[in-house]
């Protein structure tokens, strides 16, 4: 590919990746679950690469980290765009399944993966994958969240991104392990959650598992039904949250 241009995020406190994905020749970049607290970074390395923010997509409505969406929006006149199930009711589209988004002269495509939430999607862009918490590098998403459904999650993974080429990398919206990329053969192959397993074995072996992801915060949750905004009082409270793992 021509042109493109490509950054992956580490948030240290929540291990959040985020991604920026841009069209050199259009000058135009959309960013994938950005974190509140690295706006900044993601300022300094669009002006660096010489991209506009056209769009801000969430893979779903976070819980443990507060999104950058708003004051991107604000910052730089991008849109926020997310599933219509997702519950976040002032994003400036409601996406569907099937949906393109256009970043310059590539497309993004619109995956509805619902599981982790009804809401989670997997958005993809040329030979990459941003499965959200979805599809993890050998594991997955939690399915203990309010409205997380086992089997769909199992059906998101195993029919519509498992289903795709080998070679398409998976980018995921969590760090485990250290990994920062696998691909659909290698997951499909030695994902313990999926590979030889039966959809009634993994609803019983998922909810048996610790979750490795951080807790979910309901004052996160609901600053990030508005995009991630918050009041002043909020972001004080918010500056000494700690999170924990199980
Ligand atoms: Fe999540």
């Amino acid at each position: 590919m021509a042109n493109i241009h490509f950054r992956q995020f580490r948030d240290a406190a929540t291990d959040t990746f985020s991604y920026l994905v841009g069209c050199g020749e259009m000058a135009q970049a959309a960013i994938i679950d950005p974190v509140a607290s690295h706006v900044p970074l993601y300022l300094g390395v669009l002006r660096e690469l010489g991209l506009r923010l056209g769009w801000v997509l969430e893979t779903h409505l976070h819980s443990d980290h507060i999104s950058a969406a708003d004051t991107l929006r604000e910052c730089t006149g991008a849109r926020v765009a997310t599933s219509w199930q997702a519950g976040i009711e002032e994003a400036d589209r409601q996406l569907n399944d099937g949906d393109t988004l256009g970043v310059g002269h590539q497309g993004i495509d619109v995956i509805a993966t619902p599981g982790h939430t009804p809401g989670c999607v997997t958005y993809r862009w040329a030979d990459r994958l941003f499965t959200g918490d979805c599809l993890l590098i050998g594991g997955c998403g939690g399915i203990g969240e309010p409205h997380s459904n086992g089997i769909a999650l199992f059906d998101s993974v195993t029919r519509r991104l498992l289903s795709q080429a080998d070679e398409m990398l998976v980018f995921p919206g969590h760090c485990l392990d250290e990994r920062r990329v696998s691909c659909i053969g290698e997951e499909r192959e030695r994902n313990p959650f999926f590979h030889g397993i039966s959809r009634d074995r993994f609803v019983s072996v998922r909810a048996s598992e610790p979750d490795r992801l951080p807790k979910a915060k309901p004052s996160v949750l609901e600053a990030n039904r508005h995009c991630g905004r918050i009041s002043e009082t909020e972001k004080a409270n918010q500056a000494g949250v700690k999170f924990y793992f199980d």
